[in-house]
């Protein structure tokens, strides 16, 4: 009796862990701090909301200050200064992508059984066919290749960018994209078979710019009076909408109890275009907080403690193998990238004590050029980059400025730099006393600074010179039917 009842509880312990964990990593773009509901009651993103609030709240989970390093980042568990692409993003004709010899997190789980699948913005690199998403991993691709465009046209410089696998895509011409997104993922949902693990990664075009939104969106914020912000926060709670959609396609299909949600803007929010990370310091652009401390969060299967607010540090470099772990497969050695998934799932403490905000030397544009967290403490060397105070929503022209952003004493390694601080101001902050850096405590702390500037300077020596070279005349599209294409590189 009793090994009969063992026999039948191995078994059901067997059917259990056996059972297809589905993955959803849904990236917004330059979605701010104050940019969502459950940090900003002004905000309207319920779906948003009952994720978070029901799965785990990540606050100090950080990405690069711009997009495509962050996508590279969520993709291969290395950061961008290893692979040339620390410097800004990769630009519409640079003959650049995610360096080919890192594994894709896709390639990682379709050895694991997943089916994969990649619905929205790539901005990896398309200059050779290698380089697209069919080639890294995916099962299937629908989006486009570049950083912005168009919502409905999908143009960027007058040329198409959508693409479905390999074709350009002609059909949805004055469709909004957050909505084209959101059916195609609904599309992968309702055909998937459940049998098999599902890896959607949906990183949606909302809400970089340019501002653009189907009036009913906008109409939900009629105390609004700045436009842009208006127009801004209805193209959020359209994404919010399409989240509601995906998650309403996976109940439907009976897999919403075994989905893992993951959720994580690719960077702060972008000041001049409305986006907020108040009371955050700078934006997208800047390591400040505000462009790199973003709102992560994940929801559901595998969760053993959920409904609570994690405070150990994330880093964008982590979602790959923490990705990998929770399928159940073991990440592979050598990353930057730490295995979160054992700490965030049970709600132990982060493995993660430092990171690597950026480490930028390309010149002559250093802004954003250094920046490092060990424990509580921060240091920034050189300039932070564009956007460094403080911006109330809606106020961005009378923004609280940095009063003491050139008056404060300052640390420098050279003698040049107090007359140019590209390369070599140094600022520490506390971050656990002072998340919203107002306090530049270098001069007072000299020992702090010499470890955590030796600590970079371990980082540096593994550096690889940023690829950024001028447009290639052969990315034309007038050589591709006036559509942005791989196959000139
Ligand atoms: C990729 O190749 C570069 C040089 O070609 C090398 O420095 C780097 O270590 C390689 N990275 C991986 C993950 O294999
Ligand atoms: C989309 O429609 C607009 C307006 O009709 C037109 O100007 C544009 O050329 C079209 N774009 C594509 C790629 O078909
Ligand atoms: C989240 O971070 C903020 C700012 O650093 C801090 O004040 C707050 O206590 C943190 N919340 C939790 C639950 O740890
Ligand atoms: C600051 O330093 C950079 C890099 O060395 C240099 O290109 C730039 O001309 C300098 N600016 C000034 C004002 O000295
Ligand atoms: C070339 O572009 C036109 C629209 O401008 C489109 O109708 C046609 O299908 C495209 N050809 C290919 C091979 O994609």
């Amino acid at each position: 009796m009793l090994s009969t009842l063992l026999l039948l509880l191995t078994l059901l312990i067997v059917a259990v862990s056996t059972k297809p964990r589905h993955i959803v990593f849904i990236v917004a773009d330059d979605l701010g701090w104050n940019d969502v509901g459950f940090r900003n009651p002004d905000m309207i993103t319920p779906n948003i909301d009952k994720l978070a609030k029901e799965g785990v709240i990540l606050n100090q989970s950080y990405v690069q200050p711009v997009c495509s390093p962050s996508r590279h980042a969520f993709m291969t568990g290395y950061y961008p200064f290893k692979a040339g692409l620390q410097h800004l993003v990769i630009g519409a004709g640079q003959a650049v992508c995610s360096p080919l010899n890192m594994t894709f997190l896709p390639q990682e789980l379709k050895k694991l059984g997943y089916a994969t699948h990649a619905v929205g913005k790539w901005h990896l690199g398309f200059c050779s066919w290698n380089c697209t998403p069919t080639f890294r991993g995916f099962d299937s691709f629908f989006g486009y290749y570049n950083s912005a465009e168009d919502y409905y046209t999908h143009e960027i410089g007058g040329f198409l960018d959508l693409h479905e696998n390999k074709h350009s895509v002609f059909a949805y011409n004055g469709s909004y994209s957050t909505d084209i997104f959101a059916k195609k993922a609904v599309d992968i949902i309702n055909q998937h078979n459940r049998e098999k693990p599902l890896f959607l990664y949906l990183p949606f075009q909302a809400v970089h710019e340019p501002i653009e939104v189907p009036k009913r969106w906008e109409n939900y914020y009629p105390n609004i009076k700045t436009v842009g912000r208006r127009k801004f926060c209805g193209m959020v709670t359209a994404m919010d909408s399409a989240i509601g959609e995906v998650v309403s396609a996976l109940k439907q299909n009976g897999l919403y109890g075994d989905t893992l949600i993951i959720f994580t803007p690719d960077n702060g929010g972008w000041i001049p275009y409305h986006g907020n990370n108040w009371p955050l310091r700078g934006g997208k652009i800047s390591i400040w907080e505000g462009g790199t401390r973003v709102n992560a969060f994940v929801h559901g299967a595998g969760l053993q403690k959920s409904g609570y607010t994690y405070d150990g540090m994330v880093h964008a470099v982590d979602w790959h193998p923490t990705i990998v772990s929770a399928a159940g497969g073991t990440p592979a050695d050598g990353m930057d990238g730490l295995d979160q998934w054992p700490s965030i799932s049970t709600g132990s403490g982060s493995v993660r004590s430092e990171f690597i905000y950026n480490l930028d030397d390309y010149i002559p544009t250093t802004q954003g050029h250094a920046a490092i967290r060990m424990g509580n403490y921060k240091l920034i060397v050189g300039n932070p980059g564009e956007y460094s105070d403080w911006y109330k929503p809606e106020k961005v022209a009378d923004h609280v400025t940095g009063e003491n952003l050139y008056s404060e004493s300052i640390l420098c390694r050279e003698e040049a730099c107090v007359a140019n601080e590209s390369l070599s101001v140094l600022r520490l902050y506390n971050l656990k006393d002072d998340p919203t850096e107002h306090f530049n405590i270098a001069t007072a702390l000299p020992d702090v600074v010499e470890k955590l500037l030796a600590r970079m300077e371990y980082y540096h020596k593994q550096l690889v010179p940023a690829k950024y070279p001028p447009v290639s005349p052969s990315s034309n599209p007038k050589h591709f039917n006036n559509t942005w294409s791989p196959g000139w590189c």
